[in-house]
């Protein structure tokens, strides 16, 4: 009996340290559970790199603009330095998107690494990720800050919001009444792109004389918001890269024009040569006359063009002097408004007999 119970007491122990140190191999993973519900559908619906092909495809499109905005002025002309807080809003790229969003007329902040006009200043680049990026960053009206008209001129828009003149100070007097006006910086004037002012034929000191104060034809026909103004004669077909397209030049640097982007209204092209060559010869001889006027009063110094300050200038000479920056800082010498730029030219002369 001893025996007996001792036996079944071993076999029982026995079993039971079995079961606690021999734990058999893991069995085979069972099969995949049934797929989850479909989860919500991305913010595009479109597979990413899809549009990013639209535009960072083999059609060369991008290298093609890219290429024609390196020879641009706005890729060489290397004013981009330009950055501090007042000058950065039109001179470098990063100020301009910065103006665009908050509507001041500053940036907050001098612009670090700053960027000239490029892609991105004027495109919509990477903001949907499709064709619509290629829209203008600035479509709207312009209210011109000197002046405070508000011009329409399509796709020109974008161009005019820094192609305009800045605001004048101390302000012209009202050519009709006249008055002192005491000038105190030597760059007095309307700055050096003040083509979209010219073209509508706008805010230029009218003083009278014996010249009636009208516009080109360029004004009526071009100046809207059907024709794109700057858009038609600055970017016509693209001439490789001497001029049209992204070069935004009307006339190479070897002189040629761009006929392209006139034949529509001036279909002979040695007659457009010709043509211009003689209405630029007429302003910038009627400037050297004016200038030659200022300098005689000992208001421009001759070398340096620039006003002799701080001083006391009779309104028209204000005005005189005004025109004479307006006009040459126009840079088109005639071309873009001639019958406006003569009269205030002719108008300014006869003002300083
Ligand atoms: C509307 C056309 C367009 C679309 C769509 C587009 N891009 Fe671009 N992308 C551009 C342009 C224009 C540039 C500037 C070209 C340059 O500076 O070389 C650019 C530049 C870039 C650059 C160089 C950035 C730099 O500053 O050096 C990268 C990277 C890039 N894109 C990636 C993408 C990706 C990824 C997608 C899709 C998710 C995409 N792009 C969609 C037009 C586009
Ligand atoms: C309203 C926009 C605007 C603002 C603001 C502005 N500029 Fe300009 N600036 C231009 C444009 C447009 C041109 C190019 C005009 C052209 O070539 O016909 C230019 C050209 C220049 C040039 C080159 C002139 C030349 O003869 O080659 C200098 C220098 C310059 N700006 C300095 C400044 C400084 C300094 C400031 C700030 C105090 C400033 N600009 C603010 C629009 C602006
Ligand atoms: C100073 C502003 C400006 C800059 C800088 C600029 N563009 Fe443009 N771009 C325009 C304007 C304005 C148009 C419209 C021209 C037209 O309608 O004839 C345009 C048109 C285009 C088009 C045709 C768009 C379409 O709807 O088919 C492409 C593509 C383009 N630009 C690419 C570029 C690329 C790439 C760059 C940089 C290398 C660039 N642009 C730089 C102003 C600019
Ligand atoms: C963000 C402001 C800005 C916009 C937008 C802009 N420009 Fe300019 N543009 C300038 C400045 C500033 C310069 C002078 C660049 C420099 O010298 O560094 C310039 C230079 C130029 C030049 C060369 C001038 C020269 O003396 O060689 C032409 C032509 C021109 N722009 C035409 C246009 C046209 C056309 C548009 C519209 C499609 C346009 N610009 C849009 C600011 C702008
Ligand atoms: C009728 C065609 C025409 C229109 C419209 C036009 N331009 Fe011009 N622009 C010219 C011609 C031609 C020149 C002279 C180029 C030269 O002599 O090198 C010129 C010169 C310029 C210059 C000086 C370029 C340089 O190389 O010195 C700038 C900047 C300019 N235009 C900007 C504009 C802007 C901004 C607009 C729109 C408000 C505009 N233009 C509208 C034809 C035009
Ligand atoms: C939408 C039509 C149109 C376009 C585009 C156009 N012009 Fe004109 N242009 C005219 C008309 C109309 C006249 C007036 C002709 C006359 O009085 O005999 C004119 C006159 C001129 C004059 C003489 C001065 C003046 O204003 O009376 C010049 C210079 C000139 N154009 C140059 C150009 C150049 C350069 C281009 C292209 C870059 C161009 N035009 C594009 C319609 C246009």
């Amino acid at each position: 009996m001893k025996l007996q119970t001792s036996f079944l007491g071993i076999l029982c122990l026995a079993l039971f340290m079995s079961l606690l140190s021999c734990k058999g191999d893991e069995g085979l993973a069972g099969p995949i559970g049934p797929a989850g519900p479909i989860g919500p559908q991305g913010e595009t619906g479109v597979n990413p790199a899809e549009n990013c092909l639209q535009c960072h495809s083999n059609s060369q499109l991008i290298t093609a603009k890219m290429f024609q905005w390196e020879h641009s002025g706005h890729a060489t002309g290397g004013h981009y330095d330009r950055n501090a807080t007042s000058c950065a809003i039109c001179h470098t790229s990063q100020g301009f998107l910065e103006r665009i969003a908050t509507g001041a007329a500053t940036t907050a902040e001098a612009i670090k690494d700053p960027l000239p006009q490029n892609c991105y200043t004027c495109h919509k680049i990477h903001q949907q990720y499709s064709q619509e990026d290629w829209a203008l960053t600035q479509s709207e009206p312009v209210t011109l800050w000197e002046g405070g008209q508000t011009v329409d001129l399509g796709k020109a828009n974008l161009c005019i919001s820094c192609h305009q003149s800045r605001v004048v100070s101390p302000a012209l007097p009202d050519p009709a009444t006249g008055g002192t006006v005491n000038i105190t910086s030597s760059r007095y004037g309307p700055h050096h792109g003040p083509q979209g002012v010219m073209l509508p034929g706008l805010n230029g000191y009218e003083v009278a004389g014996p010249e009636p104060y009208v516009n080109s034809a360029h004004t009526a026909l071009l100046a809207n918001n059907t024709k794109n103004a700057c858009i038609v004669c600055h970017m016509g077909t693209a001439q490789a890269t001497s001029s049209g397209g992204h070069t935004f030049r009307v006339i190479s640097e070897e002189g040629n024009i761009n006929t392209a982007a006139c034949v529509e209204c001036h279909p002979v092209a040695a007659d457009l040569n010709t043509l211009v060559d003689a209405k630029q010869a007429e302003i910038e001889a009627l400037l050297a006359q004016l200038k030659t006027k200022l300098v005689d009063r000992g208001l421009l110094n001759a070398t340096s063009d620039l006003a002799i300050v701080p001083q006391d200038f009779e309104g028209h000479e204000a005005g005189a002097l005004y025109n004479y920056k307006f006009i040459q800082e126009d840079n088109s010498r005639g071309v873009h408004n001639f019958k406006y730029a003569k009269a205030l030219l002719l108008n300014s002369i006869a003002a300083l007999q």
